[in-house]
């Protein structure tokens, strides 16, 4: 999607060409006399439309209004959030066909964040999934203008967040969406490339020969089951002064998980192709830094492989020995997210990263604990964890603080080697994370386990993209805090994922059953 910000009058907004105008109406908005201002006001008046967060009122042919189309729609206070409840609601209308051009009027002093927000939310409603679909029609929205009363540098500065992040939350959700057998560890190896072709940028992937030489037992063992090669991904970002520490984001990448040996049951175990949230949110990060270029340094590491049942599959109770050295006893092989993070956590170490941050579609637990609304968030670093909880509210891609007190540890104790990989039923989203902590010696490090927000299930069935816009927010704070080195280059574009038909866009917004 194209967007576009401009300066816009309540007046000038009734002379943009377009085929949809969205006039969004808050309790401030002081209408005037002008053709827009005069029917909000008849039409509150008369009672068919009213300011309230999500009220519509539909309008056709509006005489001295240019747009063929009128949306009004009220925000009531005007809040990200009302901003963004109401554009939910408008999906299906941007979606028209034949509708190619539309403008965003804001007829109140709308905040930075909000219009973030408009454009994140424009770009979720927008997006639809068509890659592995024949008869997809192509979405025939191309641009979308946005106008507020004032474009302050604030408003532009956020505008711009926005774009890019919605460009990053895109592409995470298009790469998890994808089946497993048309996003396999090759293929997001290939995606990594592609973007790591913008200024700044770099990627090296790694291998099964590779991985074997850096002594990834842990990592290979959840691989050995499948005929798909394993690919351990590394990006690298250098926006920062060369030396300042990096930020190192690590994504759990199982492209599928059917359990291993520890067979899954089958219903819902086609979601399990979301099982690469976690890297698809890395891509993600990575395709919005290539677009804003902020001066910070990041590394983006990605474990991907498939975990399958086979003769060669690696089998409970079996005993291997990870990167680190310390030695693991696979009581379950449907535990295998902590087997393939705890060799790239321990990679990490290399980098001597400023704050080293995972991401996993990691347990069922945490499904139960907070559903879809909130990732767990771990973290024995009381100002990382509040950065990033800071972050996710900035972002409207909240996290909520999990324990990791030393006695969940105590499950994990192994006869047979340094530790098993699951403890009990009991806090299972606690001790994954206190499994992970095996790993990151006195590095900063936090978990973010996003099992029950990289996806929704049912009618909705979809990836979110989500932690893409908490990540972002929370490498631009971190960027914003530190001194500026050098002047951003223009970023090469880097090419999106290409799908089988044009892009059409859908929404979707059921939340994930049982979650
Ligand atoms: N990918 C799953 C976690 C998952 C399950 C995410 C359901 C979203 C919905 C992970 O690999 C897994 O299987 N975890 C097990 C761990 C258990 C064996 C200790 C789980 O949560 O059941
Ligand atoms: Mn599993
Ligand atoms: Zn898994």
């Amino acid at each position: 999607m194209n967007f576009e910000l401009k300066a816009l009058t309540a007046a000038a907004a009734a002379r943009e060409k377009c085929d949809l105008l969205l006039v969004l109406v808050s309790e401030q908005t002081a209408l005037g006399s002008d053709a827009i201002g005069t029917i909000v006001s008849h039409a509150v008046k008369q009672g068919d439309f009213a300011l309230s967060c999500g009220k519509q009122l539909a309008l056709y042919q509006v005489p001295a209004v240019a747009a063929r189309r009128v949306l009004l729609l009220g925000v009531g206070a005007g809040s990200a959030r009302d901003v963004r409840n109401a554009l939910q609601g408008c999906a299906a209308a941007l979606k028209a066909e034949g509708l190619e051009k539309a403008a965003l009027h804001f007829a109140f002093e709308a905040d930075a964040k909000a219009v973030a927000c408009a454009v994140q939310t424009l770009g979720d409603a927008t997006y639809a999934y068509t890659h592995t679909k024949s008869q997809a029609k192509p979405l025939s929205l191309k641009k979308v203008t946005l106008g507020v009363p004032s474009k302050t540098a604030a408003v532009a500065a956020a505008f711009e967040i926005g774009v890019a992040q919605q460009e990053g939350v895109a592409m995470a959700r298009e790469w998890a969406n994808r089946p497993a057998n048309h996003a396999t560890p090759t293929m997001l190896a290939n995606a990594a490339k592609g973007i790591a072709k913008a200024a700044r940028m770099s990627c090296k992937i790694h291998g099964p020969a590779e991985v074997a030489k850096l002594g990834m037992g842990a990592f290979m063992a959840v691989a050995q089951g499948s005929r798909e090669p394993l690919r351990f991904i590394e990006l690298h970002y250098n926006g920062g002064a060369k030396g300042d520490a990096p930020i190192v984001l690590v994504g759990k990448g199982i492209t599928f998980d059917t359990g291993g040996i520890s067979l899954k049951p089958a219903a819902e175990m086609d979601e399990m192709k979301f099982d690469m949230g976690g890297a698809a949110s890395v891509l993600g990060v990575f395709q919005s830094l290539a677009k804003l270029q902020p001066a910070i340094n990041v590394v983006g590491l990605i474990p991907a492989c498939e975990n399958m049942p086979d003769g060669a599959a690696v089998k409970p109770g079996d005993v291997v020995t990870s990167m680190s050295g310390q030695t693991i006893e696979i009581l379950n092989t449907d535990a295998e997210g902590r087997l393939v993070l705890c060799d790239a956590l321990h990679y990490a170490a290399r980098f001597k990263p400023a704050a080293l941050v995972d991401m996993a579609t990691l347990t069922g637990a945490c499904v139960i604990a907070l559903g879809g609304l909130r990732s767990g968030l771990f973290s024995a670093n009381d100002e990382l964890a509040s950065a990033l909880q800071t972050a996710g509210d900035a972002a409207m891609d909240p996290c909520w603080r999990m324990p990791l007190d030393d006695e969940y540890a105590d499950g994990l104790k192994s006869n047979f080697a340094d530790m098993g990989n699951v403890a009990g039923r009991a806090a299972g989203a606690v001790t994954a994370a206190k499994f992970l902590q095996k790993f990151v010696g006195d590095i900063p490090w936090a978990h973010l386990d996003i099992a029950g927000t990289a996806w929704k299930s049912g009618a909705a069935k979809g990836a979110t993209g989500r932690p893409v816009g908490l990540l972002l927010q929370f490498l631009l704070s971190k960027a914003a805090s530190a001194k500026p080195v050098k002047t951003a280059k223009v970023a090469k574009a880097a090419p999106a994922p290409r799908s089988a038909s044009t892009r059409k866009r859908a929404a979707s917004t059921a939340s994930k059953a049982g979650a």
